[in-house]
């Protein structure tokens, strides 16, 4: 008698295909974190999409490490060579699948709204649609969200699979909670079917992270300066700035898979700094020179990037109390510490000179920044107009302009602030080579405004 034996390790089913993942804004994203591995265990090479409000509940960093593409949250977002994001996943996908499916996205997708990198793409796309939801019970039953998962399923075609009855984050129990993932894979598995690939050309795929960055910033020290300062007013108020720590945070992350130690001075951020930094909290702009200054010239860093949005102007006098409503109130303001000033001159002092980049967060004209390179003592200056779309506070793309101190002008296209960071740090790379050999140190400070 023959025994049919069931292989331990059955044959993974998404070889050669590419899946597009679209997380929306619910508290399952982070399961689109094993999601990622589980579809990348069965063969298929992933792309992930998020809602502005997915990466609120899970990093971009961490979906781009385990499926090795950038990962697009930006509807208006651009690849490295221009081609616009969305639609070339699109065109690549073999299956879309929206997992966790808000119910927000459902009424944006049920009407055709494409304000976000997943609907666009959905709507994009002719490749099978695969949608998960995920949501309180009452609003996955409400009548609005009845009547757009009838529109996807019956006039889209797209495949549902139904959330599961368990505890939901609310504390409720009742219908609501994402499918186990095995059950989303095995409908992406199946809206696949046999369809012939759709996009074999790896060069009209998204593209991937490919090779590893070259460590040409190992053993370097680097400083970067990140985020917005803060100057008080009273204890509950202060003057601050637009600035979200993306730039900053881009060129640390870039530091540091470039093989730099890193340190981050770090004023008000709205992003995760990476774990692999060494952090100095520093909001107000004495505190940030203090740090930067001890890190760079006490700590004879090869690099400062000063990525930080420092105040110009602070209250000359802060309240020690909370200041009440009453009349009219007359702030009287005093000028900051130039920081970048500061250590462009004192970095003159040093042996070998760290390499001193700053920026410059212009509206409109880029004109003032050739001098403000020359006044501020810095090698290299990040000129960008913060007011054009794309460019400046918040935004995961920044078109900027790198000015040498000898002269160079390197006007870079609109791109995103990783690759914005990745050039860069080529020209401080280059910079520090340039050093007579002595001992190496790099810091960085300013913030993509
Ligand atoms: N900077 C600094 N300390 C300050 C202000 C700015 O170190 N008190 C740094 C910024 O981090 C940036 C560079 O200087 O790297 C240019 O900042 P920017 O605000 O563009 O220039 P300002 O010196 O403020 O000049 P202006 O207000 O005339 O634009």
């Amino acid at each position: 008698m023959t025994a049919r034996v069931a292989s331990a390790h059955p044959a993974p089913r998404l070889v050669g295909r590419l899946v597009a993942l679209g997380a929306c804004g619910s508290i399952a994203a982070y399961k689109a974190v094993e999601l990622v591995r589980l579809l990348r265990a069965e063969g298929a090479d992933v792309v992930v999409m998020l809602t502005p409000a997915a990466t609120k509940f899970v990093a971009p960093l961490t979906l781009a490490a385990l499926s090795r593409h950038a990962v697009e949250t930006d509807v208006l977002g651009l690849l490295p060579d221009q081609r616009i994001g969305h639609i070339v996943v699109a065109d690549a996908a073999d299956a879309v699948v929206v997992a966790p499916a808000t119910a927000r996205w459902l009424g944006a997708m049920a009407n055709g709204i494409a304000s976000d990198a997943v609907t666009a793409a959905c709507l994009a796309t002719s490749a099978p649609v695969v949608f998960a939801p995920a949501m309180d019970g009452d609003m996955w039953t409400h009548p609005a969200t009845r009547a757009n998962v009838e529109r996807l399923v019956r006039d889209f075609g797209y495949t549902l699979v139904s959330p599961e009855a368990g505890e939901l984050a609310s504390g409720q129990t009742g219908p609501g909670r994402l499918a186990d993932l095995p059950r989303i894979v095995d409908a992406v598995v199946a809206a696949i079917g046999d369809r012939p690939v759709r996009q074999p050309d790896p060069a009209a795929r998204p593209p991937g992270a490919g090779e590893a960055p070259e460590a040409d910033l190992d053993g370097r020290t680097i400083v970067v300066s990140a985020g917005g300062t803060a100057e008080p007013i009273d204890p509950v108020r202060f003057i601050g700035n637009r600035s979200t720590g993306k730039m900053g945070v881009a060129i640390a992350e870039a530091a540091l898979a470039r093989g730099a130690a890193v340190t981050i001075v770090a004023g008000r951020v709205e992003v995760p700094l990476p774990v692999a930094a060494t952090v100095v909290r520093a909001e107000t702009t004495s505190a940030m020179r203090d740090a930067v200054l001890g890190a760079v010239i006490a700590g004879r860093a090869d690099a400062l990037v000063m990525a930080a949005a420092v105040a110009d102007f602070r209250p000359r006098h802060a309240a020690d109390t909370k200041l009440t409503r009453g009349g009219a109130l007359t702030l009287e303001l005093e000028p900051t510490e130039d920081i970048l000033a500061e250590v462009g001159a004192r970095a003159r002092e040093l042996d070998p000179r760290p390499v001193i980049v700053g920026f410059a967060a212009e509206t409109g004209s880029l004109d003032r920044a050739p001098e403000k390179l020359r006044r501020k003592g810095a090698d290299l200056l990040v000129a960008n107009d913060v007011s054009e779309a794309g460019s400046g506070f918040g935004t995961d793309t920044n078109r900027v302009v790198i000015l040498g101190a000898d002269g160079s002008r390197d006007e870079l296209p609109l791109l995103p602030k990783r690759d914005v960071a990745d050039r860069l740090l080529d020209r401080v790379v280059a910079a520090l080579d340039a050093r007579p050999a002595r001992g190496h140190t790099v810091a960085t400070t300013t913030e993509t405004r």
